[in-house]
C-alpha cells in the first residue's frame, strides 16, 4: 500500500525538524502517493526566524492553507493514513487533545484519531507543566503517538542538520516509511 501522508508545521521551535523531514519525503516520494501540507501562521514566522529564509515554499508538495476545510484531508472518506505534526507546539497539542477543530491542522488530527489511523505528534517544549503532560495523555490515550523532539547522540552527530535527522528517522520508522538509517547494534 503507498501512504498518503498529512505533514504539519505548527509555531514550537525547531523548524529544522520540519525542514529535514521535508527533505527526507523527497528522497522517499516513490513510496508517498500523496503529501500534503499545512502550516500554521506561527510556523512560518519561526521556520523564517531560525532558519533565515522562506525554503518551506520550495518543496515540490501541495501546501493548504490552515483555513482550507475543503482540502481532503479533512474529511476521514480521502483516507489520508499518516498525519506527522513537527514540530508541534504545546498550543496545538492542546487543542487537539480537546477536540477544538477550528483549523485544518487539528481537523485532520481529529480525524485520523477517529478513523483509528496514525497520528504523530514531534511535540517541543521543556520544561513540561501538567497540563503539557495530561494533554500528552489524552492524545495517546486516543490512540496518537507522542514523540518528542528528543534527540540522541549515540550515534555521533555532527551537524545540526544530523542533530534533527535522529529524530526524524525515528518518525519516518513509525510512519512505516522503509530507508537506510543508523540502527544500534547494526554498525
Ligand atoms: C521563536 C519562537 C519559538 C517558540 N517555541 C515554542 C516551543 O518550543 N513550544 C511551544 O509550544 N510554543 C513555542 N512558541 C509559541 C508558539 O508559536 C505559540 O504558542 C503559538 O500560538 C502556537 O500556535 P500554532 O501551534 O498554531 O503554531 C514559540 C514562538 C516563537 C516566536
Amino acid at each position: 500500500m503507498k501512504h498518503k501522508i498529512i505533514i504539519a508545521i505548527t509555531g514550537a521551535s525547531g523548524s529544522i525538524y520540519a525542514k529535514v523531514l521535508l527533505d527526507k519525503l523527497v528522497q522517499l516520494r516513490h513510496q508517498v502517493e500523496e503529501i500534503g501540507i499545512v502550516m500554521s501562521d506561527n510556523a512560518k514566522q519561526v521556520w523564517e526566524f531560525e532558519l533565515d529564509d522562506n525554503s518551506y515554499s520550495k518543496y515540490p508538495f501541495k501546501f493548504y492553507d490552515k483555513k482550507d476545510f475543503m482540502a481532503p484531508f479533512a474529511s476521514g472518506s480521502a483516507k489520508f493514513n499518516t498525519m506527522i505534526i513537527a514540530p508541534c507546539s504545546m498550543g496545538t497539542l492542546a487543542r487537539i487533545a480537546a477536540g477544538v477543530s477550528d483549523d485544518l491542522i487539528t481537523r485532520s488530527a481529529d480525524v485520523i484519531l477517529k478513523e483509528r489511523r496514525r497520528l504523530i505528534l514531534v511535540t517541543r517544549d521543556t520544561p513540561l507543566n501538567l497540563i503539557h503532560i495530561n494533554n500528552m495523555k489524552t492524545v495517546t490515550e486516543a490512540g496518537g503517538i507522542i514523540c518528542p523532539a528528543s534527540p540522541s547522540f549515540y550515534s555521533k552527530p555532527k551537524t545540526h542538520e544530523e542533530i534533527a535527522l535522529t529524530v526524524v528517522n525515528r518518525v519516518i520508522d513509525l510512519a512505516g516509511l522503509e530507508m537506510d538509517s543508523f540502527r544500534w547494534g547494526e554498525q
